[in-house]
């Protein structure tokens, strides 16, 4: 007879990258407790996602639960299968913190060995590591000068390498682009892109705009309470409005023909540009008929959509409400 053997391998399949449940911490004690994240329940996919939330959310404390910096006050968290917190977890992500610490006399090459060899290279190994990613990041030449004379983009970009240097399969990146300029934010925010083709990124920032260029889902929170998560599509098409806009050569006439169609709710002409907007009763026939209507009336359609709303919009709405929009 074949004994079985029984097989204790470690779980690999895993659906969220990072989830919390009712994830929590209390700053302080007694009267001076501070509950700055009010048990947060995360679900970051694979892929990019965003973590908006203005200054003060409880961003950086909740991605210091995540990485184990902090000490959670209640509730769980896990990277992948792993509990947050835990070596096992440490070997699955890298981190980039919102203020990193730099040894200013060690030069970025250095660093970036140094790094290696904590997250378990061998120096040889560390080496050749440090010097491809310094290509990656446009600063092969530079990696030989001492950190302290770093431009705050060559930090960044050596604090982003830094975190790669164990090759994790997840990126966990507080605040990335503050502090620098205009052009410095652009090239973080390419290579941000870039590399989550590969290694699933979560990203924090409370620049709404940053966000929105780089990512499909976005977790936001505000107050230490999420108020959305779900993809950007997802988002805008749940705040859309139902407004339609038609703008003809004839916007007088259109409208007259539309105030007596069945399918329409109401119409008129907005001031600011002279544009028909239509609330429709039917959309679809609204769509539908929209063309023969500008037959009808021997017009030139220039242009017929509902206006989008922007993103900045809608946080704006949100954060105003101080809560989610169900
Ligand atoms: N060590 C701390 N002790 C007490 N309160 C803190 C501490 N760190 C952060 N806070 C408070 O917790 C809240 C969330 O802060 P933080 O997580 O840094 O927000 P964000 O990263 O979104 O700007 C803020 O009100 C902040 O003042
Ligand atoms: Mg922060």
């Amino acid at each position: 007879m074949i004994k079985k053997e029984k097989v204790t391998e470690r779980k690999t399949d895993f659906k969220y990258e990072i989830w919390s449940n009712e994830l929590q911490k209390i700053y302080g004690k007694k009267d001076k407790a501070f509950e700055a994240v009010k048990k947060i329940n995360l679900r970051v996919e694979p892929g990019i996602h965003g973590f908006l939330g203005p200054n003060g959310a409880g961003k950086t404390t909740t991605m210091s639960m995540l990485v184990g910096a902090i000490s959670i006050t209640s509730g769980e968290a896990k990277i992948r299968n792993e509990d947050a917190g835990s070596v096992a977890a440490r070997r699955l992500f890298g981190f980039l913190p919102q203020d990193p610490v730099f040894y200013n006399h060690m030069t970025g090459e250095d660093y970036l060995i140094y790094m290696g060899k904590l997250g378990g290279l061998h120096k040889t190994e560390a080496r050749k590591r440090a010097q491809e990613l310094c290509a990656y990041f446009d600063i092969f030449d530079d990696r030989v000068r001492p950190i302290g004379e770093y431009s705050g983009g060559m930090k960044q970009k050596i604090g982003i390498a830094a975190a790669l240097i164990h090759k994790p399969k997840l990126l966990i990146l507080d605040e990335p682009t503050a502090n620098l300029d205009p052009i410095g934010r652009a090239s973080i925010i390419e290579k941000i892109k870039e590399i989550s083709k590969t290694v699933s990124v979560f990203v924090s920032s409370h620049i709404l705009s940053e966000i929105e260029q780089m990512c499909d889902r976005v977790t936001m929170i505000n107050n230490g309470e999420i108020v959305i998560s779900d993809t950007l599509k997802n988002i805008k098409k749940k705040y859309i409005g139902n407004t339609y806009q038609l703008d003809t050569n004839k916007n007088q006439e259109i409208l007259q023909s539309l105030e007596k169609k069945d399918y329409v709710q109401k119409a008129w002409i907005k001031e600011e540009d002279e544009t028909v907007q239509v609330i429709p009763k039917d959309a679809d026939r609204l769509q539908t008929e929209i063309p023969k209507l500008i037959l009808d009336n021997k017009a030139i359609m220039y242009s017929f959509h509902i206006p989008e709303v922007s993103l900045q919009d809608i946080f704006m709405e949100v954060y105003a409400l101080g809560g989610s929009k169900k």
